[in-house]
């Protein structure tokens, strides 16, 4: 179990620093100290987490209006991006999509800013609050509201969340690569991700998606990785760095 304790940047979150605190069953500090593995620091930009072990990295911060979320959204390619394809976006055709392993909400934004209705699942509680801060702040703001209108996060265990959600088009899984250093670890927001996480065995998501998706399972793989579970798919869309398993029903 990593070591997480809740900092209030000012006294004027010192409140709902305190309700997180006792939701997550951590610490509640006032300042950041190399004693904790992790910091979530609550201040007026919303939450962000800290890996305290590598000060010079840049903490866990997700804003849909900024980055890579913004650039997608503005310069993605629209309907003929990969992910797009792999779930099966037709011109005027937008399936139904649970995101079962959710992180950092940015596929799930590309599929939402496609006309997608999404359901998004995430295991971890941290990183669950995380992306409901971003949802909240996003929501809040013109250039996002209808897209983040699609979004609706829901915490815990795919497994169990999946069968009491409507049945989607598609299921979506893209569990933490394999120890795959190169594609995983370039990117930086993965790297927190990477250390934040503990890794668990991912395979019985497969078996559980492949029997209540109406059409598809897509999975996201690193371009040479391994088949999740082992399992061949119906067939592939190989990109440059990943590929998508497209698992027909
Ligand atoms: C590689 S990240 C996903 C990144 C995401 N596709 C994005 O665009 O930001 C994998 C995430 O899946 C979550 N996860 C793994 N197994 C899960 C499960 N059984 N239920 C819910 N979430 C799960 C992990 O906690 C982690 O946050």
């Amino acid at each position: 179990m990593k070591s997480i304790a809740i900092c209030y940047d000012s006294p004027d979150f010192k409140l709902k620093a305190k309700q997180l605190a006792e939701q997550l069953e951590c610490q509640l500090i006032e300042q950041s100290t190399p004693s904790f593995e992790f910091i979530l620091h609550i201040n007026s930009n919303g939450l962000s987490l800290e890996h305290s072990a590598c000060s010079k990295q840049t903490p866990l911060y997700i804003d849909f209006n900024s980055g890579k979320s913004l650039y997608r959204r503005l310069h993605g390619g629209g309907k003929n991006q990969p992910i797009a394809k792999a779930i099966g976006i037709k011109s005027q055709f937008r399936p139904t999509v649970i995101d079962a392993t959710a992180g950092l909400g940015q596929d799930s934004f590309v599929l939402a800013s496609l006309g997608c209705e999404v359901n998004l699942i995430e295991r971890s509680p941290v990183i669950g609050l995380l992306l409901q801060d971003a949802l909240d702040r996003a929501v809040q703001d013109p250039q996002t509201q209808a897209i983040t209108e699609k979004m609706h996060l829901h915490i815990g265990n795919a497994e169990q969340i999946i069968p009491q959600l409507a049945q989607a088009d598609v299921i979506y899984l893209d569990p933490m690569f394999p120890d795959d250093k190169k594609s995983a670890l370039a990117k930086k927001d993965m790297q927190i991700m990477q250390a934040f996480l503990t890794k668990s065995d991912e395979d019985p998501l497969l078996e559980t998606a492949l029997h209540y998706a109406k059409s598809r399972v897509v999975v996201k793989r690193p371009k040479n990785g391994p088949y999740l579970n082992n399992q061949s798919p119906s067939f592939q869309m190989i990109g440059s760095s990943n590929r998508f398993d497209i698992y027909l029903i």
